[in-house]
C-alpha cells in the first residue's frame, strides 16, 4: 500500500550499492580516491597519475605512467568526421550541449555494448579522456570563428588544453592551479551523474550512452553547472561592498545561491580548502583580489545565517575566471576530469551488475473503468 511506504525522495540517505572508488566522509569532512586523500593526491600528483589510480585502483610507477601517457597522447586527434559535425553546431549551443552529442559521437564509430570486455572497456574510456578536451576546446574555437588548433603529443594532459583553446601554455603555476581542479573535479562516489551513468551500466549499455547521459546529469545547476553560477553570481554582485547586501536580498527572497551546500557534506566540503589556496594563488598571479573578496564576504554571511558552508564550486568558478576560460568552458571541464570516475563506475557496475531500477509509490487518481469515445 502507497501510503504504508517509506518515501526517499531524491534518494536522500540510501546506500544502493557498494563502491572501492572512492569514499566520502562527512563526518571528517574527507574524501578519499581508492584509499588516498584527495588533498594527499593534489600535493604529490598529476591529474595523469589520479586518472590512472581511478581507472586501475593503483597509482602507476614510472614505466606504467610513462605508458599510459603515451596511450593518452596518442589518442587526442578527433578525426575528420567529427571536426565536420562540430563545425555544424549551432554556434550559440551551450558547450555542455555539444560535449555530449560530440561523445555520442564518438560512440557511433563502433557497435558497443555494455561489460564485453574489461580490456576494451578500459581503451574506450582512455579514448574519451584523450579526445573530451580536443572536442571541447575545437568546438570552443570554432564556435569563436577561430582557427582550430590540433592536440600536441609533447604536453601534459593540462597544458595541451591551455594551448588548444589559446594557442599558448600559461605560466606553470597556473597548469597546476588547472591540474589540481581536475583531480579534485574527478570522482565523488554516488554523485547525480556518476549515478546515471552507472544506472545506463546497469542494463548493459555501453560506455558512451552512460558517459553522454553523465554529461547530460552534469549540465544542471544543481549538480556541476554551478560552478559556471557561480561567476555569473561573482558578475552580478560586482564589488565586495555590495556582497553582504545582495546575500541578505537572496536569502530574503529564498534564493538558492550557487556554490553553497551539498546533499552529503552539511558541515564543509572536503575538496574546497585545496581549491580555495589555488584560487588565492591565482588571484596574486593575475594581481585581482575582487572576487576572492566577494567570495570572503558571501561565505561569512551565509556561514553566520545560515550555517551552510561553500562547495567545490564556489572557488572552482573564479579560478577558471582568473585562468581566462569563457564562462561557459567550465562545466566541461568538469567533464574532462569526471569522466575518469564515470568510466571506472561503468567498469564496476559492469563487473558485478544489478539492474538498477527503484519502486514508486502511486499518488494518481484510483483505477477507473475506460468510458468509450462515443459516450464521453
Ligand atoms: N542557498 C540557499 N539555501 C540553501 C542552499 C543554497 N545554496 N543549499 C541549501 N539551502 C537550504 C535549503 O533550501 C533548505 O532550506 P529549508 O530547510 O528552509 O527548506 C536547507 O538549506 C537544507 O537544504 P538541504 O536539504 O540540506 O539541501 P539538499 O541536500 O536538498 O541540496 C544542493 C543540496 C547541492 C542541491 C543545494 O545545496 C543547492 O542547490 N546548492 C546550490 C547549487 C550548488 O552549488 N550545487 C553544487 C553542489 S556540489
Amino acid at each position: 500500500m502507497a501510503e504504508e511506504q517509506k518515501i526517499y525522495r531524491g534518494l536522500d540517505g540510501v546506500v544502493v550499492d557498494t563502491t572501492a572508488v572512492s569514499k566520502v566522509m562527512p563526518e571528517t569532512n574527507s574524501l578519499t580516491y581508492r584509499g588516498y586523500a584527495v588533498q594527499d593526491l593534489a600535493a604529490h600528483c598529476t591529474f595523469e597519475e589520479v586518472a590512472y589510480l581511478i581507472y586501475n585502483g593503483e597509482l602507476p610507477n614510472k614505466k606504467e605512467l610513462a605508458a599510459f601517457r603515451r596511450a593518452e597522447r596518442a589518442r587526442r586527434e578527433i578525426g575528420a568526421d567529427l571536426l565536420a559535425v562540430i563545425k555544424r553546431y549551432p554556434k550559440r549551443a551551450h558547450p555542455m550541449d555539444t560535449i555530449r552529442t560530440s561523445v555520442s559521437f564518438l560512440g557511433l564509430r563502433e557497435v558497443a555494448w555494455g561489460g564485453e570486455t574489461l580490456e576494451a572497456d578500459k581503451r574506450r574510456a582512455l579514448d574519451l579522456l584523450a579526445k573530451i578536451p580536443t572536442m571541447i576546446a575545437t568546438d570552443y574555437r570554432v564556435r569563436k570563428g577561430l582557427r582550430r588548433i590540433a592536440p600536441r603529443s609533447d604536453l601534459s594532459f593540462s597544458e595541451n588544453f591551455f594551448h588548444m583553446c589559446f594557442g599558448k601554455v600559461p605560466p606553470k603555476e597556473v597548469v597546476r592551479a588547472f591540474d589540481i581542479s581536475l583531480i579534485l573535479y574527478a570522482e565523488h562516489s554516488f554523485n547525480a551523474s556518476t549515478f546515471t551513468t552507472r544506472v545506463v551500466a546497469s542494463t548493459r549499455s555501453d560506455i558512451y550512452g552512460a558517459t553522454t547521459a553523465g554529461i547530460a546529469s552534469l549540465k544542471g545547476p544543481l549538480h556541476g553547472g554551478a560552478n559556471e553560477a557561480v561567476m555569473h553570481m561573482l558578475r552580478e554582485i560586482g564589488t565586495a561592498k555590495k556582497a553582504r547586501a545582495w546575500m541578505e536580498q537572496a536569502l530574503r527572497n529564498k534564493r538558492l545561491v550557487m556554490g553553497f551546500g551539498h546533499r552529503v557534506y552539511k558541515t564543509g566540503d572536503s575538496r574546497v580548502p585545496t581549491m580555495r589556496k589555488c584560487l588565492e594563488d591565482l588571484s596574486r598571479w593575475a594581481g585581482e583580489n575582487r572576487w576572492l573578496a566577494i567570495e570572503d564576504e558571501l561565505q561569512d554571511y551565509m556561514l553566520s545565517e545560515k550555517n551552510i558552508h561553500p562547495n567545490l564550486d564556489f572557488p572552482s568558478g573564479p579560478a577558471y575566471y582568473l585562468m581566462g576560460f569563457e564562462i561557459d568552458l567550465y562545466t566541461p571541464i568538469f567533464v574532462m576530469a569526471r569522466t575518469t570516475g564515470w568510466s571506472a563506475h561503468y567498469f564496476e557496475q559492469n563487473a558485478d551488475n544489478r539492474l538498477i531500477r527503484p519502486l514508486s509509490a502511486y499518488g494518481g487518481v484510483a483505477q477507473r473503468p475506460v468510458v468509450a469515445l462515443a459516450s464521453r
